[in-house]
């Protein structure tokens, strides 16, 4: 499917402004799979993000393949279900965190999708250059992010699989080379409705100097 186009109806293009205090981390998409068009639009979008020493050390996997979808997500449990057995005595350590984003019982749900169902993931890989290439990879995701956004599709960036996206055997899979890194993994797809915001707290300013 192809991104909406604004029409009169759906009134003109938001500002920059509007597009970045709208973006949600959208969790619940329309089973709609983006057309080619649409996807080289987002790569486009996310390569005119800033670079240091304007190396562009970016490169891109597209998935849209349902199966291999859950395959990934599937594994994605099981190595975070692992990792958080391994830090589970750390975790009832007296004065430890409690907020958990994927609680045991989440990632041992076989109905839970890491990727939400979207169809669409795009994975920012990272090629090793300089001490930069994580930040440059993170500047190029928000760029997509708020490109979809302003096309009318959400997106969200999915933490929880980086683990699996950098192991020998998925890179191998997906044809990431072994120094390549996969840094920000992006779901993309049509909302299946509106996304509540998320409340911010007030920028801590530590000192103003002037
Ligand atoms: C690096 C990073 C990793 C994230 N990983 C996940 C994830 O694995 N699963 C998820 O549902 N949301 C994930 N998120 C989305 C955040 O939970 C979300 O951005 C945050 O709650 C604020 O909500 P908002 O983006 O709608 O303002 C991630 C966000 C970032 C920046």
């Amino acid at each position: 499917m192809r991104a909406a186009k604004r029409t009169s109806e759906t009134g003109p293009e938001p500002s920059a402004l509007d597009t970045i205090y709208s973006r949600r981390a959208v969790r619940s998409y329309k089973p709609d799979v983006l057309d080619e068009p649409t996807i080289r639009k987002l790569l486009d979008a996310a390569v005119h993000a800033p670079t240091a020493i304007h190396e562009e050390p970016w490169e891109f996997v597209v998935i849209q393949d349902k199966a291999a979808l859950k395959r990934l997500s599937d594994r994605a449990k099981t190595l975070a279900g692992e990792e958080a057995a391994k830090h589970r005595d750390l975790l009832k350590a007296p004065g430890a965190s409690s907020t958990n984003a994927h609680p045991a019982s989440m990632l041992a749900d076989p109905n839970f999708n890491i990727f939400y169902n979207a169809g669409t993931l795009i994975v920012i890989c990272g090629k090793p250059m300089s001490q930069f290439v994580t930040a440059d990879c993170w500047l190029a995701a928000e760029n997509l992010m708020l490109a979809a956004r302003a096309m009318g599709l959400g997106t969200c960036c999915i933490g929880l699989a980086m683990p699996v996206l950098n192991t020998a055997e998925v890179k191998q899979e997906l044809g990431i080379p072994a120094d390549v890194t996969a840094v920000a993994p992006i779901i993309v797809g049509v909302p299946s409705g509106p996304t509540a915001p998320v409340p911010r707290k007030a920028p801590e300013i530590l000192r103003w100097v002037r």
